[in-house]
């Protein structure tokens, strides 16, 4: 039987609480279909800071590396918010995600009709709701040099090469072709020499997938389209932070940000983890919806792991548990019965060892 080796960084705030109930899910896969997980743990972020005074301490670095995968939960801790850059959480993902190379990040958003009253949209504008965006996620002005304060300015540099541009490119244009074939570039090439270059890379890629329809479209429309005709948005390519901006706005299709999984994909482990943050507000109280760290372990499965069949159970047990009426705090209509972060993992668990059916511990 295979084991394979995943390294589990829960990160701080709800990181923990969410990262276990994925785990839950990950054991049940196994479980069900006969597979082998190591789950190591280490510190990340502020969890990272408070153990070994570094975000991404050493023996993190080298879990890693020699993992199949990455699980990760979340880091930021406002407590941490005015400490230099190299004590800052965020720098701990961010170098997390350059050392292994993770340059290209999908984040797929589905509006499930069963949460539609859950988004502020109209239902008109939700129906039919699925994409894919693929992020530009090691390059950009997230790690563009100079950076830095002088005086009383301060800069950031843009900078990609057609190189960076063409493998993530290529990702999307792959994922387009196992979904509806196309792609949506968003970019700001009316302005900006990187979108020019962006534009003009991506439409050479294109000539690799004559199956894939292209579309370019600017960044501050592509703002627009998404809460107004989503429905028509297959995939979603664009650079780091345009990337960054447009998922939270995407969510707002989902219903709830808690409900959004990741996958950041290069030639090594990837990494997976849920969209949201931190959440410190909602740290150690059950609250949280663990949902989007499931969907990222149902994604570590497909993408880390090359296990679709495991992948599509966990993900099918998700939908199960949403049809069945299972509802953290931020999905439940005041008259529902609300139920922990905790309950719902183990609804899940339950599900994907034992599909469509309403696990018997949790009917009331
Ligand atoms: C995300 C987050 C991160 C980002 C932060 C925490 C550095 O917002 O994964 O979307 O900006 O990439
Ligand atoms: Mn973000």
């Amino acid at each position: 039987m295979k084991t394979f080796r995943v390294a589990v960084l829960p990160g701080d705030g709800i990181g923990p609480e969410v990262t276990a109930q994925a785990v839950r899910a990950l054991a049940a896969a196994a479980e069900r279909f006969g597979f082998r997980l190591a789950f190591e743990e280490h510190a990340v972020g502020a969890a990272g800071v408070a153990a070994l005074g570094d975000p991404l301490p050493a023996p993190t670095r080298a879990a890693v590396t020699r993992a199949d995968a990455v699980l990760l939960g979340a880091v930021g801790d406002p407590a941490l918010d005015h400490a230099p850059r190299h004590l800052r959480p965020e720098t701990g993902l961010l170098a997390l995600r350059a050392l292994l190379g993770v340059y290209a990040n999908l984040r797929p958003v589905v509006a499930r009709t069963a949460l539609a009253f859950c988004s502020p949209l109209r239902p008109e504008h939700l129906a039919g709701v699925d994409l894919v965006i693929v992020r530009e996620l090691t390059g950009g002005l997230y790690y563009g040099e100079p950076r830095g304060r002088a005086g009383d300015a301060a800069v950031n540099t843009l900078r990609y090469s057609a190189a960076e541009v063409e493998r993530v490119a290529r990702v999307a244009f792959a994922a387009a072709r196992a979904r509806r074939r196309r792609v949506l570039s968003v970019d700001k090439a009316n302005v900006l020499e990187t979108s020019q270059l962006w534009r003009e890379t991506v439409t050479r890629v294109a000539r690799e997938y004559p199956d894939v329809t292209l579309e370019h479209a600017y960044v501050d429309y592509a703002a627009a389209r998404l809460v107004t005709d989503a429905a028509s948005i297959d995939v979603l390519l664009t650079e780091n932070l345009f990337g960054d901006i447009l998922s939270d706005e995407a969510a707002v299709l989902a219903g709830s940000l808690g409900l959004l999984p990741s996958a950041s994909l290069g030639a090594g482990p990837g990494l997976f983890e849920p969209v949201h943050g931190s959440a410190p507000a909602l740290a150690g109280r059950d609250v949280a919806n663990p949902i989007g760290a499931i969907a990222s372990a149902a994604l570590l499965l497909r993408h880390g792991l090359g296990l679709a069949e495991p992948a599509a159970a966990v993900e099918q047990a998700i939908g199960d548990a949403l049809a069945q009426g299972a509802r953290t705090r931020d999905i439940a209509r005041p008259s529902d019965r609300m139920i922990g972060t905790r309950e719902m993992g183990e609804w899940i668990a339950e599900l994907v060892r034992t599909p469509a059916r309403r696990p018997l511990s949790l009917v009331r």
